[in-house]
């Protein structure tokens, strides 16, 4: 199959996913699939590094082909490979930059390294083909919790982060304290759903008036100190009690702060990315309040908000056109700023 669009293959290998997509132009997703490691890791109760490496080692290549063949494409469509350099877990990266590397030197193909977060902002294209910047966007992962100004295609602002704990770590961080396996986001999500937000009180961190930056270590522990007095006292506790508690203080926080963002920039469109994206109170309690203030929510297939490799060749493409392509030093960067 050849069309006259530009197609891109993408790559993502940055935590537990490996992932590779086909995406033709800048918008229409052809294939992305995605090798999910979560069982490995459940054993761990946390994505162990050494072993995110090997599992993408082992999957990568058959990942590849997989995603060539469901978008019906040779190696003679593919114009540009896009690949995370970063953020992320350093030994799982290097793999899928390796890959994509040796792929462009022997295809002789362009190459371009992104930036994973930028790609967790750029899922929203694909699924709202009418969506351009300017907006805000709201990026809440296991491994980030940010608001970013999207003043154009590769245009980032980032107007807050977390200065501890992202929000998925502190979901999967009180997940383990009440007995949930891993990944605990989703278990506490639904769990919530049968019990009481009101029945604990825990303290809602705004730090200091007019910080857009978020803290959550805190709450893990205050939800650890409550779970240990009961149990002393010889109280049963309740799970989904707090779970909805724990859930009510984080979406307090991370909406009145996203609110704040808009109203100080004027932005009137909101994306919301990353795997928290998926999560049902948050995506409610935005909602409510995008009614209230006749704001735009975006919102992503929870396919899309995961990490997948569809975000990264989207992302890829965009930095492509502007840029052009990166030299094959392209190295991994764990700690790498939106
Ligand atoms: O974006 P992602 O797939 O990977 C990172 O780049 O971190 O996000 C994974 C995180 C995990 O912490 C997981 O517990 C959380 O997203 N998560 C959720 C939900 N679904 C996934 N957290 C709360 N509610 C959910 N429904
Ligand atoms: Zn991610």
């Amino acid at each position: 199959m050849k069309d006259n669009e530009f197609i891109t293959l993408g790559i993502e290998s940055s935590c537990d996913e490996t992932s590779v997509a086909v995406l033709s132009g800048e918008r229409t997703v052809l294939s992305n699939i995605i090798s999910s490691q979560i069982p490995v890791h459940r054993l761990f109760g946390g994505v162990v590094p050494e072993i995110a490496s090997r599992h993408h080692l082992e999957n990568i290549n058959p990942v590849i082909k997989e995603a060539l063949e469901k978008a019906n494409v040779t190696w003679d469509d593919i114009d540009l490979i896009s690949v995370t350099k970063g953020p992320g877990l350093v030994g799982a990266l290097v793999i899928g930059i390796a890959v994509a590397k040796a792929l462009a030197f022997a295809k002789d193909l362009p190459v371009v390294g992104v930036n994973h977060m930028h790609g967790h902002i750029d899922a929203a294209y694909l699924n709202f083909r009418e969506l351009k910047p300017p907006f805000m966007s709201l990026v809440v992962s296991g491994g980030h919790t940010n608001i970013v100004r999207v003043t154009d295609y590769n245009s980032f602002t980032v107007l807050g982060g977390t200065r501890d704990d992202a929000v998925g770590e502190a979901y999967d961080k009180v997940a383990r304290v009440i007995g949930l396996g891993y990944p605990g986001g989703p278990k506490i999500d639904k769990l919530a759903k049968e019990g009481n937000p009101q029945a604990v009180n825990f303290k809602r961190v705004w730090l200091e008036k007019g910080s857009l930056d978020f803290s959550f270590s805190g709450l893990k522990t205050a939800v650890l100190n409550y779970v240990n007095s009961e149990k002393q006292k010889g109280n049963e506790i309740n799970p989904a009690d707090i779970a909805a508690a724990f859930q009510e203080a984080v979406v307090e926080v991370i909406v009145g702060k996203t609110m704040d963002a808009m109203a100080e920039t004027g932005e009137k469109k909101l994306v919301l990315a990353g795997g928290v994206a998926s999560n049902s109170r948050l995506r409610q309690a935005i909602e409510d309040e995008a009614v209230k203030r006749s704001i735009e929510v975006y919102i992503p297939d929870a396919i899309l908000c995961t990490d997948n490799g569809a975000m990264i060749a989207a992302a890829g493409y965009l930095k492509y056109k502007e840029f052009g392509g990166d030299d094959l030093d392209i190295d991994a960067y764990p700690n790498l700023d939106i």
